[in-house]
This record gives structure tokens, C-alpha cells and sequence, in this order.
């Protein structure tokens, strides 16, 4: 495991939170947030030192560290744990690979990463069959924490009563960062640079940036480089040079018009989906006669499968991502 960074804010007392429900009768859980939001620096800084101390045998599993592969993904986890580096026998089943965990009696924590990938594509329904097994048959030595940044599918792994995961974990909440994770990086700064941040200035900042530790970290590492001394200067040149909503301007580039103004003009303005008014409006701004229920069913579709929306509950919809959310609200 790499060295942690002077920059990491330690969050003991989450880790902690989540080891003592994990101890005490949920022996699943499953943690949603958004992405860039410190999920996996979480699980491998914090979750996975804290579960050592705790007599846990840690297994990090990254489901995108191969992503057509996540049996694969499995073999690596465990051999990383197991820190033997050869690869002998543990190219197998994912079955097999996980029984190589149990052989020192300990008691074991599975962190699985990106779980929602294994959502992506039918021919992972089997493996997703195995780790339930194997978390029912050793469960009352194997935890596992779940990790996904995508509430639908999370959704459809955890929720649904055809998914082998059905009532697998319990979701819980992975809570954004506050002004001590502020002040802690303005001290880091402060430590290299000896200069002080405005700390209100920082809070405001970062609650601007949906609260994305990533784009907090990313800017002051960029006033760092270039020597500046001040939020003014620093932020103002860090959004020309890396405008953090380039990615949404991308993808929204990307969209099919219809699937545009279904955003904007249907969900971003709650009007309901399947109704004539709506059709009639679409139908307009896209300047074609007719739209019809099935071109609405495929808009939807072709955005539910992008991550872009969240079905909340029947015929409601969300944009899943705030950050795209308020993309759409200030740049269009
Ligand atoms: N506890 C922390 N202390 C300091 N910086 C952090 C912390 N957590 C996250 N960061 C910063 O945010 C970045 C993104 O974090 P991370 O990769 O853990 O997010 P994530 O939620 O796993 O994202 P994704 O869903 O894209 O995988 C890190 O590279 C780091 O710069
Ligand atoms: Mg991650």
C-alpha cells in the first residue's frame, strides 16, 4: 500500500462507526456517494488500517481495476491481501480465490469497490450469485463493506428481489467532509508554503464545489505549484486552466437532442414524462411532428444506462449527479 499522502484528513471516527456496525449484526453494508467524493481513498486509509487494528484481515477489491474481468479483480484483491505476489493457484473461481482468505482462522473484511459495475452486464449476475453465497456460508467470519457511486444501480444490485444481493447490505451513509477537512488542508498548505489561507474563504469554496475533495485538493496543490498566495488569484486561474465542468460540458455534447431536453425541459422542470403536453413540447423544440411514448421510454433508457438518471420511485425521476445538476442550471 502506497505511503499516505500528508494531504489524506483522517476519518477515524467514520471508520469507526462503520467497523462497529458491521460488528454488531449488520454484517453487510453498502456505501453510496457520489463520485471524487474520498469513497475509495476512504476504504484503503482509513476502513482498512481500522479494521486491521481491529483483528480483521483486509481484502480490497476494485471492480474497474479490470472491467471486463471482475473475477480477475477478485484474484488480485485477495493475492494482494494474502501478500504472496505469485500468482499460483488463484487464477481460478472467484469461489476459490475467496476460500484462500480462510485458511488463518481470522476473521475477514471484504471491501469491494465500484460494486455497481458488476450491474453493467448480465454475465455478471452469476459472480454476483457467488460472493452471496460465500458472504451467507462464512458469515460469521466475512464482513463486507460494498462501495458504488451510482444510486440506480446500487439499487438494482441491493434492491431488487430478482438480484441474487437482495437485501445483501444495508445502505448506509458516507457523510461529506466539513470545515475540519478544510482547516486540516490549509494547514497542510500552510506547512509547505508557511502562507495562510482565508479559511471562511476555503468553506465557501468548497461548498461551491459540491463538497468534492477532489477539486478542493486538486486547486490547492495547483496554488501550491504556481506559488499563489491567494484564493483570488488561485481560484481564477484554476477554473480557466481546468474548467471542473469541462467533463459535464462533454457529456452533454454527447447527448442525443431528445435526451437533452428530456433533461432540461422534463426532469430538470418535473413536468411528467408520458403525457401528451409533453410530447407536444419536446415535439416542438426539436422541431419534428411527432413524438411518441416509445421515443420518450428509449431517451429514458439511454440515460438511465449512461448514470446520467435515477429513477426514484415509479414514473419519478432525478439527474443523479448534483454536480451535473447544477452544470445544467448555471451553463444552459
Ligand atoms: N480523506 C481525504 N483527505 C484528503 N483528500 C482526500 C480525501 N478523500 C479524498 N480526497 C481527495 O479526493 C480525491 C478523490 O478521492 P477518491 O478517489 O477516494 O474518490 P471516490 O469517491 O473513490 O471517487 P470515484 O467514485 O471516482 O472512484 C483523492 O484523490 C484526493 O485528492
Ligand atoms: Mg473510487
Amino acid at each position: 500500500m502506497a505511503l499516505t499522502s500528508k494531504w489524506h484528513f483522517a476519518r477515524v471516527e467514520l471508520a469507526r462507526s462503520y467497523i462497529d456496525q458491521i460488528n454488531s449484526g449488520l454484517s453487510s453494508i453498502a456505501i453510496f456517494a457520489e463520485r471524487r467524493k474520498g469513497k475509495t481513498e476512504f476504504l484503503v486509509e482509513d476502513l482498512a488500517p481500522a479494521a486491521s487494528k481491529a483483528g480483521f484481515r483486509t481484502v480490497y477489491i476494485n471492480f474497474w481495476e479490470q472491467k471486463s474481468d471482475p473475477v480477475h479483480c477478485i484474484a488480485k484483491g485477495v493475492e494482494r491481501s494474502l501478500e504472496q505476489g505469485s500468482k499460483q493457484d488463484n487464477q481460478g473461481f472467484a469461489y476459490e480465490s475467496l476460500e484462500l482468505l480462510l485458511k488463518p482462522k481470522r476473521e475477514v473484511l471484504l471491501m469491494f469497490d465500484e460494486i455497481q459495475h458488476l450491474a453493467t452486464d448480465v454475465k455478471f449476475e452469476e459472480l454476483i450469485a457467488t460472493i452471496r453465497t460465500f458472504l451467507d456460508s462464512n458469515k460469521n467470519r466475512v464482513r463486507a463493506v460494498f462501495t458504488g457511486s451510482s444510486q440506480s444501480r446500487l439499487n438494482s444490485i441491493f434492491r431488487h428481489q430478482k438480484s441474487a444481493f437482495y437485501r445483501g447490505a444495508s445502505l448506509v451513509d458516507f457523510p461529506d467532509m466539513d470545515e475540519k477537512f478544510i482547516h486540516h488542508l490549509l494547514s497542510v498548505f500552510k506547512s509547505i508554503t508557511t502562507t495562510m489561507l482565508n479559511e471562511t474563504r476555503a468553506n465557501v469554496i468548497f461548498e461551491q464545489f459540491n463538497y468534492s475533495p477532489f477539486l478542493m485538493v486538486d486547486l490547492l496543490q495547483t496554488m501550491m505549484r504556481e506559488g499563489m498566495a491567494d484564493f483570488d488569484v488561485g481560484l481564477d486561474y484554476y477554473v480557466k486552466t481546468n474548467n471542473p465542468h469541462q467533463q459535464w460540458q462533454q457529456l452533454w455534447r454527447e447527448l442525443k437532442p431528445i435526451d437533452q431536453l428530456v433533461l432540461t425541459q422534463v426532469i430538470g422542470q418535473q413536468r411528467p414524462l408520458y403525457h401528451d403536453e409533453t410530447y407536444q413540447l419536446v415535439g416542438d423544440l426539436l422541431g419534428i411532428d411527432e413524438v411518441t411514448r416509445g421515443m420518450m421510454q428509449s431517451s429514458i433508457k439511454r440515460l438511465k444506462d449512461m448514470d446520467i438518471v435515477n429513477c426514484v420511485a415509479r414514473g419519478a425521476w432525478e439527474i443523479e449527479s448534483v454536480e451535473f445538476q447544477q452544470f445544467l442550471i448555471d451553463e444552459l
